[in-house]
């Protein structure tokens, strides 16, 4: 057994002896302990606590011990919304909507996720995996430890495939906790413009039978939104993913409100992600449904309405309804070319008035919830995975989300092992 010694934390950040999902007014709560220790067994966390306690906790001090010199530890973040396979930048996009031209127009003229589709067509899978890696390498460096990838810009049976097998390379070659979500649906290839059934038909009978078979893929999701899919369709594919195990996570209300949150309920999905777009009753639907012990998550993603120059996602709302959050990067070329996470918490707290404790929760605990991870990450807690973040010295947590510009994280911890 390989153990380490983790003394001098200046504080140890969202410790919890048991965890469960956060909802509403639970979520400004954040569990710390001052001047603390931790004790790492084989990468998992096997006691934690003050410093004045160590010796009776870890009466055999271990070979390896590390000194945290006043840093501030804290369980890296949990990333659940990221399409991090892809072939190439749309920065030409990005100077289009400068000049003014809506991402629903550059969608519409073939630009968006059918650039990125046709682009991913002409790429390898080598060379697929070789950028995923890399960016997968950039966001650890940035605090992440545990993250959900999607397919999407395949749209055809082979390519989408085709970036599900890159994905299973990647949860085999790194340390990190990966999760797959198939996003076959993610908008119709020109072909299928005027003959949505066809395409729901490959998704259906040919895309899902080889998923299943080959275990490419945890999750399923359905981009529902006006010009895109809608709720009837989202039903109809979602049906069929859940009948091969596949839990929905769902994209919904990034545009327009159309019933995709009803319809996401209904489907009893894992989160429900994006929600720029909200009714009053909507937010009242998704309060009621956490009140009643159900947990579906909110998945924010604010880096994504900052950068296609959204509102952004009423956050305060969703929380006085009761509901359950999730901040998560959406780390895409389209509307979120960025995995950093830091920067999620930071404009969480800035645009969207959470505080900084909320928005740490919303980054780990409720993250890993979003990925059925709750068990294995997103807190300091006995029996979870010893992925850790170091923090340069910071007068105190809420210098986090403050600083957002400053790179405040010295190292990051994976599995007890530094990245
Ligand atoms: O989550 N909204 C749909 N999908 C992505 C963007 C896709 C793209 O523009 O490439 C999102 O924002
Ligand atoms: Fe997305």
């Amino acid at each position: 057994m390989s153990a380490t010694l983790i003394t001098n934390i200046q504080q140890l950040v969202n410790v919890r002896e048991q965890s469960d999902l956060l909802c509403g007014s639970n979520m400004a709560t954040l569990p710390c302990i001052e001047n603390a220790f931790v004790l790492i067994e084989d990468g998992i966390v096997a006691d934690y606590g003050a410093m004045y306690e160590v010796e009776l906790k870890a009466p055999h001090l271990p070979k390896h011990i590390i000194d945290a010199q006043d840093s501030f530890v804290l369980p890296a973040w949990c990333d659940s919304h990221t399409h991090i396979v892809f072939a190439a930048s749309r920065e030409n996009e990005f100077i289009d909507k400068i000049k003014g031209i809506s991402y629903a127009e550059i969608a519409a003229r073939g630009g968006g996720i059918l650039n990125s589709a046709q682009k991913l067509n002409d790429t390898t899978e080598d060379e697929l995996f070789n950028q995923a890696w890399k960016r997968l390498q950039e966001v650890s460096q940035l605090g992440t430890g545990a993250i959900e990838i999607k397919s999407g810009y395949g749209l055809t049976v082979e390519s989408e495939l085709k970036m599900l097998r890159v994905i299973k390379r990647l949860k085999e070659k790194s340390n990190l906790l990966i999760k797959s979500t198939f996003l076959g649906a993610h908008t119709y290839p020109i072909q299928f413009k005027e003959n949505h059934s066809e395409y729901i038909d490959s998704i259906v009978n040919e895309m899902l039978p080889v998923i299943a078979q080959d275990k490419l893929a945890d999750y399923i999701d359905v981009f529902c939104e006006t010009g895109f899919f809608s709720p009837e369709e989202m039903e109809a594919i979602c049906k069929a993913g859940m009948r091969y195990g596949l839990k929905p996570k769902l994209h919904v209300n990034q545009l327009s409100s159309i019933g995709g949150i009803e319809m996401g309920l209904q489907l009893n999905a894992i989160s429900l992600d994006h929600l720029e777009t909200l009714t009053g009753e909507e937010i009242n639907s998704l309060g009621n449904q956490n009140k009643q012990g159900k947990q579906t998550i909110c998945t924010l993603l604010p880096t994504a309405a900052f950068f296609l120059r959204m509102g952004f996602p009423n956050a305060r709302a969703l929380m006085h309804a009761g509901c359950a959050i999730a901040l998560a990067s959406d780390f895409n070329p389209g509307s979120s070319p960025s995995g950093n996470m830091n920067l999620v918490l930071a404009m969480a707290c800035i645009q969207m008035k959470m505080l900084p404790e909320e928005a740490i929760n919303a980054a780990t605990i409720n993250g890993a919830f979003a990925m059925e991870l709750g068990n294995q990450a997103g807190s300091i807690t006995i029996g979870k995975k010893a992925n850790f973040i170091f923090t340069k010295p910071i007068p105190s947590l809420a210098y986090l989300p403050y600083a957002f510009g400053s790179n405040l994280i010295d190292k990051v911890m994976i599995n007890g092992e530094y990245v």
